[in-house]
């Protein structure tokens, strides 16, 4: 193998000719550039696309998680169920209202929270589930028991969809609608991008009201200096949105983009002893990134790395990170932290490049 080719990365950003397109006649406009007519349109867009009746967006996927705990009235002390495996963002939104996130192991095929596990997990203290739909998979164990577990219990679940733009439940419901609040991220590594950015978007007028405060000082009403709930800055601009509304033209084949790296994967990784995809219902899930289960994962991610190929190791189990250092077991968790990879996931990614990262893992396994 010639280890001088081009390097594929693991993961990059794409923003071409229409963002530019979008960027350049908002730029010859008198703008603000502050949230205004593209942001209400990129809600609009994405509102329509989840099947949602509000969408409000912010300046990321993990205040968008904070500003929906508040909204939910979780406090400080407070208690919210989070899987163990996630991006730290998830526990750490949290964290900053001065609340409790309270681990649970996931379901080893979906990397979703144990329902099971969840409902055990929970205490007077619980005020708030925070489901990570992880890849934009479902729970094994079917939402609608998530959905049980909070109508018998009064304790909303918050659904961090940052990874699922683009994925369904099997009951035609995009992700993030069974919760009170769902949460989207379009950080660069997302299926759509705008730089940074989130998106919250839920069925409920009082909820929504209370998120549009939250996010421009308790305004209560755009432009007005009458406040009368207290809200902090969390607002978007109107060059992301731009970007945004370029890039949700763009979401159609970016999803079909995706399956299809998913199954080349799959079909060349088929016959290899050693590694294994997760499984993608690709009818309903969009894969945001290719993940696989790797046997000497770090040796591989070496020999890769030499051969010009870029990976990530999947999240480490979140009680095991420094910032939280916190005992328990959480095996299925634990396991992600050992064999979890992230192969190369772009949508720009040629099928040719998929063919040298499936030779490469093959070469690899051989020389063993
Ligand atoms: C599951 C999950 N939650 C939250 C976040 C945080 O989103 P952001 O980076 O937009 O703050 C991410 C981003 O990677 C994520 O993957």
């Amino acid at each position: 193998m010639n280890n001088i080719q081009e390097f594929i990365p693991q993961m990059r950003p794409l923003f071409g000719a229409e963002e530019k397109a979008e960027l350049m006649a908002y730029l010859e406009e008198d703008g603000f550039f502050t949230e205004f007519k593209k942001t209400e349109a990129f809600e609009r867009q994405i509102a329509e696309y989840v099947g949602a009746k509000h969408c409000v967006v912010v300046n990321n996927g993990t205040v968008s998680l904070t500003l929906a705990a508040i909204a939910l009235g979780v406090g400080p002390g407070d208690e919210v169920i989070v899987p163990d495996y996630t991006m730290i963002a998830t526990p750490n939104s949290v964290k900053m209202l001065g609340a409790v996130p309270v681990f649970v192991d996931v379901e080893p095929d979906t990397l979703v929270m144990d329902v099971k596990l969840a409902r055990a997990a929970i205490t007077p203290r619980t005020k708030a589930i925070l489901l990570v739909s992880a890849n934009g998979r479902a729970p094994r164990a079917g939402i609608t028991a998530f959905e049980d577990l909070s109508r018998e219990t009064g304790i909303p679940i918050i659904e961090d969809a940052a990874q699922s733009l683009g994925s369904f439940y099997s009951d035609g419901r995009h992700i993030g609608r069974a919760g009170a609040i769902a949460s989207l991220s379009f950080s660069a590594p997302k299926i759509i991008s705008t730089g940074q950015g989130g998106a919250l978007f839920t069925d409920d007028d009082t909820l929504a009201d209370k998120l549009r405060r939250l996010k421009d000082f308790g305004r209560a009403s755009g432009g007005t200096d009458i406040h009368d709930s207290i809200g902090f800055n969390f607002k978007f601009t109107e060059l992301q949105a731009c970007v945004g509304l370029a890039q949700m033209r763009q979401l159609p084949d970016r999803i079909s983009r995706k399956k299809d790296i998913w199954r080349r994967y799959q079909d060349g990784l088929a016959d290899v002893k050693g590694i294994k995809l997760f499984e993608h219902d690709l009818e309903l899930c969009s894969p945001w990134f290719i993940d696989c289960r790797a046997e000497r994962r770090d040796q591989l991610v070496s020999y890769l790395k030499e051969h010009g190929i870029g990976t990530r190791t999947m999240y480490p189990p979140i009680h095991q990170q420094k910032a939280y250092s916190l005992s328990g077991t959480y095996e299925v968790a634990e396991s992600i932290g050992r064999d979890g990879l992230w192969l190369p996931s772009m949508i720009q990614l040629q099928d040719t490049q998929i063919e040298r990262v499936c030779n490469a893992i093959a070469a690899f396994y051989c020389e063993l």
